[in-house]
């Protein structure tokens, strides 16, 4: 089967497609022949030598990617039969080597794709729409009625969280360029402030939640906008130990966390997806063998919604 590998941290020129043996799935594993693959920050920062590529650095070859739509083709787990299409997260934070025509899976990191959407949705809906559930329900806890200021509210993991903060009962607001006002208005904000013109901290009152996908001084300057008891969840990488303490003293509860797969959780993904609460903006496919331009468009940093490579 085809693959990319890692040759060497570096540009995207180090994304090599090579051919493999198609790997054999384990006890309660799955073969997905893949239909489509999402691109995420953490496939660039890993293949740039940053995001995850110390852990994965010792594996040859280094398969990235994580996201995945696919077919299984052949199955060791009682949950899934050859013939299911199925989508999801694979081992993520570890090797999920999803950059491959074929890709061993476990059938806990998987659900069933919805029928009413294609597989570039469903791949589009694994990494970004986990941790926004990850962070909005498990870490956050968000009720209606909370107000709730989401950061890059047009990227891949900011349109989902507006959508399942809205699904939540929160008031929310988001934040983008005016470029993209019509697209996060669109997915239910009920307002809208382009971080290029207005200082979000004089046009949101204080907030129970801020999830800030933006990092270094965006997450410091969220705390001026949340309330004493409030959560501040920064994800693009782990705060300084000054914000933890600046955040400390003014009783926020500021953190990082790291996505995981989980299948249980893609099932009820998969159920929003299906009943059309969630729904996934896919914003450039590119085929298969033309994945490392993928990657370079991802790095403009002006995504909207998801990236995705089509098998
Ligand atoms: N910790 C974890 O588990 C985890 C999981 C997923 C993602 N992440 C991290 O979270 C970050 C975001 O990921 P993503 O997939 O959502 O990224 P993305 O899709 O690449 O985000 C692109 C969007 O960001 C908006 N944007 C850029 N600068 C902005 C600013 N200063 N204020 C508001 N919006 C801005 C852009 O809108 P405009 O073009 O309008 O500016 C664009 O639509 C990355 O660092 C990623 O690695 C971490």
């Amino acid at each position: 089967m085809k693959a990319f590998i890692v040759a060497a941290p570096g540009s995207a020129e180090q994304l090599v497609l090579r051919d493999i043996s198609i790997p054999r799935p384990g006890p309660g594993e799955v073969l997905v022949r893949v239909k489509a693959i999402s691109i995420n920050p953490v496939d660039v920062k890993s293949r740039a030598g940053k995001g995850l590529y110390g852990r994965l650095k010792e594996l040859d070859p280094l398969i990235l990617g994580w996201d995945i739509s696919g077919e299984v083709i052949q199955s060791e787990s009682t949950e899934f039969a050859a013939g299911d299409e199925v989508f999801g997260m694979v081992n993520f934070p570890g090797h999920g080597q999803a950059y491959a025509e074929y890709v061993v899976a476990p059938a806990a990191h998987l659900a069933r794709k919805p029928a009413n959407i294609t597989h570039a949705e469903a791949a589009a809906s694994t990494l970004a729409a986990l941790t926004a559930w990850q962070a909005l329900v498990d870490h956050a806890k968000v009720k209606a009625g909370d107000r709730v200021l989401i950061h890059a509210a047009s990227g891949g993991v900011g349109h989902f969280a507006v959508q399942l903060a809205k699904h939540l009962g929160a008031v929310v607001t988001g934040t983008s360029s005016s470029r993209n006002r019509g697209f996060v208005n669109g997915l239910g904000a009920d307002r809208h402030i382009d971080y290029q013109t207005q200082d979000f901290r004089d046009a949101t009152g204080k907030t129970d939640f801020v999830l800030d996908a933006i990092g270094g001084e965006n997450a410091e300057r969220s705390l001026d906008c949340i309330r004493p008891g409030g959560t501040l969840i920064s994800i693009p990488s782990g705060l300084s130990e000054e914000l933890t303490a600046l955040a400390k003293s003014r009783q926020i509860d500021a953190y990082f966390f790291l996505v995981k797969s989980d299948g249980g959780q893609m099932q009820q993904i998969a159920r929003l997806l299906q009943e059309g609460i969630l729904k996934a903006h896919v914003f450039k496919t590119y085929p298969f063998d033309e994945l490392p331009e993928a990657h370079e468009e991802l790095e403009k940093g002006r995504t909207v919604g998801k990236i995705v490579v089509l098998l």
